[in-house]
């Protein structure tokens, strides 16, 4: 492996032979010098080669077929830079072009492309300074996600993608099946007997159950997978494929779940902004006027608190301005969130006990019977970020409201058994990590955060 343009940018030029492999995003010429900056994605930074005019028949050649996108071996010494806008540049001895991009058919051309557009060329968008500087900082988030937990004593359990139970009661689910849908159709029969699994099987909607198991045992526990969800929601927030990362703590109650939810987040953005200020800067620039002003916020401050019966409150207040109108027992819609958020906190917002009605069937109900232990933390821009609860520890409670909601309790046995044998109190909250990754760069379509987004309709694949 030879070193990268951002390993050559941090040493002190002086004069040391390099060679530089990358894509060429920009080729330049004045009249005593061509200028080729290529980018080999190690960072923002391009590292620019400086050939002089005198170049030979093949030189020439070669600097003729190296337009933007080819793909280049420049050998040369790493010198301070005379001009502006760079630190160092490499006084090129020798130019290869490894891999042409012919102009008339590469689609990144040096003009600005529109998101739109990229998403359509899955393939080569994170060969753009915005889909590179992503997929860095997606790669930084991923590993503080990591440390966090790490660093404070959870286990990283791996929960399944396949299961039998809809941790989320609400249905949303892609059936996994080997069975000749051709066929059942014909028949007009299904017989599970004969599918793979020996029942219906889908693709998990969160890791939540089954981290839960490893929580009664080993006390603090994460799972950070891939999680589906078969709702048609064709939104800038939605994903069909999206990561979550879910931790869960025993002996613990709500003011402990939203601790770490606070915790988590301010370690990710105080990570993102150490670790990724070159990104970030570009996408304050170009994306998201005020991005890092408003993390660097995030960080300091602390996090607003309301209970969904004041959030309501606070919403009829202002009744003409939404789209649909807030009363109790409503879920809060995106627009009912960002005006919170926006609004009237002006900063992440935390919301506690929900109705019952309106969450899922594991979240501890409260004294009141009418609302559950419910956390979800708001951010302007978007809205939800992350989902939690206490979870019903108690087994009869939790059995009559299986019960009640119509829930097959054959397939919530094993989730059972856990309050049936040394339950405990105990919490926990999924963060959605492209959720996190719009918060963090400020980009505002959720599909342009994953490399590859799975969407209704949106097949790509
Ligand atoms: O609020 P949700 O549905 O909660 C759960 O799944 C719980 N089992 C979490 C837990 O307590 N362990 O989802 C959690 C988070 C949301 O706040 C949101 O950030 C993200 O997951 N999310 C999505 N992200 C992208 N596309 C979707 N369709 C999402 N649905 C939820
Ligand atoms: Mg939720």
């Amino acid at each position: 492996m030879i070193p990268t343009v951002k390993e050559f940018l941090s040493t002190v030029p002086e004069g040391q032979n390099v060679m530089v492999k990358g894509w060429v995003r920009t080729k330049r010429q004045t009249k005593s010098a061509t200028f080729v900056e290529v980018n080999d994605g190690s960072s923002m930074t391009n590292m620019q080669c400086v050939f002089d005019q005198e170049s030979s028949g093949s030189e020439a050649e070669a600097l003729e077929k190296a337009t933007t996108g080819a793909s280049v071996a420049v050998e040369g010494i790493l010198i301070a830079s005379p001009g502006s806008g760079q630190k160092a540049e490499v006084k090129a001895k020798s130019l290869r072009v490894i891999g042409e991009a012919p102009p008339d058919t590469y689609p990144l051309q040096k003009k600005a492309h529109s998101l739109e557009f990229l998403r359509e060329i899955s393939h080569l968008r994170p060969r753009t300074n915005t889909f590179g500087a992503i997929a860095r900082v997606r790669n930084r988030m991923a590993f503080a996600v990591h440390q966090f937990f790490q660093e404070r004593g959870f286990f990283y359990v791996h929960t399944p993608l396949i299961t039998a139970s809809d941790a989320e009661g609400a249905g949303a689910m892609f059936q996994v099946t080997t069975l000749d849908l051709e066929r059942v159709a014909k028949t007009g029969i299904v017989d599970y007997d004969k599918d793979f699994f020996g029942k219906p099987s889908f693709l998990t909607v969160s890791g939540q159950l089954n981290v839960e198991t490893y929580c009664e045992a080993l006390g603090r526990v994460y799972t950070f997978g891939p999680t589906f969800r078969a709702e048609n929601s064709n939104t800038t927030r939605h994903l069909s494929e999206f990561w979550m990362i879910e931790p869960e703590i025993a002996f613990a109650e709500l003011e402990d779940n939203i601790t770490l939810a606070k915790d988590f987040i301010q370690y990710l953005v105080k990570t993102a902004l150490a670790d990724c200020a070159e990104d970030l800067a570009f996408f304050d620039a170009r994306i998201q006027p005020g991005l890092v002003a408003s993390l660097s916020k995030v960080v300091s401050d602390s996090f607003s608190r309301m209970t969904y019966t004041e959030a309501v409150a606070e919403l009829e207040k202002h009744k003409a301005e939404f789209e649909f109108e807030p009363y109790w027992g409503c879920d809060l819609q995106s627009e009912h969130e960002k005006f919170l958020t926006e609004k009237v906190v002006g900063g992440p917002l935390v919301v506690t006990d929900y109705p019952k009605e309106i969450k899922a069937f594991y979240m501890k109900q409260n004294p009141d019977e009418k609302t559950v232990a419910a956390m979800d933390v708001l951010v302007p821009r978007f809205g939800e970020i992350i989902g939690g609860s206490e979870r019903e520890w108690r087994l009869d409670l939790l059995e009559k409201r299986i019960e009640e909601l119509g829930l097959n309790k054959d397939n919530y046995w094993w989730y059972l058994d856990l309050r049936r044998f040394g339950s405990t109190p105990h919490a926990g909250f999924g963060l959605g990590f492209e959720r996190l990754l719009l918060y963090v760069t400020g980009m505002t379509n959720i599909r342009d955060v994953i490399p590859f987004p799975r969407a209704p309709r949106l097949a790509d694949f």
